[in-house]
């Protein structure tokens, strides 16, 4: 069932915790901090991680700064309030704590039982997950009530959309602090219910099945890419992919052909789309500007067979 939120219900948010600390987390923390301006910080399973984490941070701050769009003693103050540590015991006092890490349940179940048993009971917790089951990833939580979906997208500090996932637990106050928070990082937020691929990425695995698909039947990828103009979209089903990431998108179908088998190719279109995030990760270390010869190639070869 998905219901209202409700303003008055929500709780307030003064210390903000992050659990991973790779491309998308670290975008999201300096959402944060610029945003809300709370203490944040950010945790990964090393201290190498999460040191690249915080400099990628202070690097985007930089960068503002540099162009103008902060001065320096907020760039500094913002810069103080971003701290990174593997001791997840430092997490006791947030009261709003966001994955971001391996699109794994198990995973993700771990990390949350890790992180409840050091956060007081009220503390609000919140998932990044883009297509997993939200009560899956709370299944094993002693208070699953107070999970949520709370989905980013990128570039985080340029789409203006954030999914609100309810689960059948998800209490009034979770779901209204993740709207209020939603609309203090600038963000419009939609409520979804808890299914595959929630409403974005279902849509999105479809644009980018079919454009593997076109690609088979013998449209070139350029051209495809062109092809797309009409739709006023602002970048081509490749360069999205090439924009998410190979791997991310080819989980994203994956999840989809698991979850829809009718409706998505049974997996066939993962296939293409695994084989090429492979091609594209040896090719230009998993990312490209522009599809590669090589994963044209590769894509065709692969849906040829
Ligand atoms: N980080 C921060 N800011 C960025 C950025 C990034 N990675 N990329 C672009 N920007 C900013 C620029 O600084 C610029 O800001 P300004 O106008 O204030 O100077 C603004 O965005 C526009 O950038 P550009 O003029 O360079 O480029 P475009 O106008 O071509 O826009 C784009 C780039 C915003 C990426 C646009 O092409 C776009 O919206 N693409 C579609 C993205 C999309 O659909 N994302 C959803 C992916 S799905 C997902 O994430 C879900 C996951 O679960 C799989």
């Amino acid at each position: 069932p998905v219901g209202a939120p409700d303003k008055a219900l929500a709780k307030k948010v003064t210390k903000v915790g992050i659990i991973g600390a790779g491309l998308m987390a670290s975008q999201f923390a300096l959402l944060f901090v610029r945003k809300l301006q709370v203490p944040v910080l950010i945790t990964d399973i090393d201290q190498a991680r999460v040191d690249k984490g915080v400099a990628h941070i202070h690097d985007e701050i930089g960068a503002l700064e540099a162009k103008g769009r902060l001065d320096g003693d907020t760039a500094n103050r913002l810069r103080g309030l971003v701290r990174g540590t593997t001791d997840t015991s430092e997490y006791a006092d947030c009261d709003f704590v966001i994955e971001a890490v391996f699109e794994e349940v198990g995973v993700k179940q771990q990390v949350f039982a890790g992180i409840e048993a050091v956060v007081s009971e009220d503390a609000i917790l919140a998932t990044n997950t883009s297509s997993l089951s939200v009560a899956e990833i709370g299944a094993k939580l002693a208070h699953p009530e107070r999970l949520v979906g709370f989905h980013f997208f990128n570039p985080v500090a340029v789409m203006p959309l954030i999914e609100v996932v309810r689960t059948e637990k998800t209490t009034d106050a979770a779901l209204s602090t993740a709207f209020v928070v939603a609309r203090a990082l600038g963000k419009k937020a939609v409520l979804t219910a808890d299914a595959p691929g929630f409403v974005v990425n279902r849509l999105l695995a479809k644009v980018m099945g079919e454009a593997a698909r076109a690609v088979y039947e013998g449209t070139p990828v350029g051209e495809v890419e062109k092809a797309f103009a009409p739709l006023g979209l602002p970048m081509g089903p490749f360069q999205l992919i090439d924009l998410v990431g190979w791997k991310v998108a080819a989980h994203v179908q994956d999840t989809m052909a698991s979850a829809f088998p009718e409706r998505f190719y049974a997996n066939e279109n993962f296939h293409a789309l695994a084989e090429l995030a492979e091609v594209v990760e040896k090719d230009k270390g998993g990312r490209v500007t522009g599809f590669t010869k090589a994963a044209e190639k590769a894509l065709k070869g692969h849906l040829g067979r």
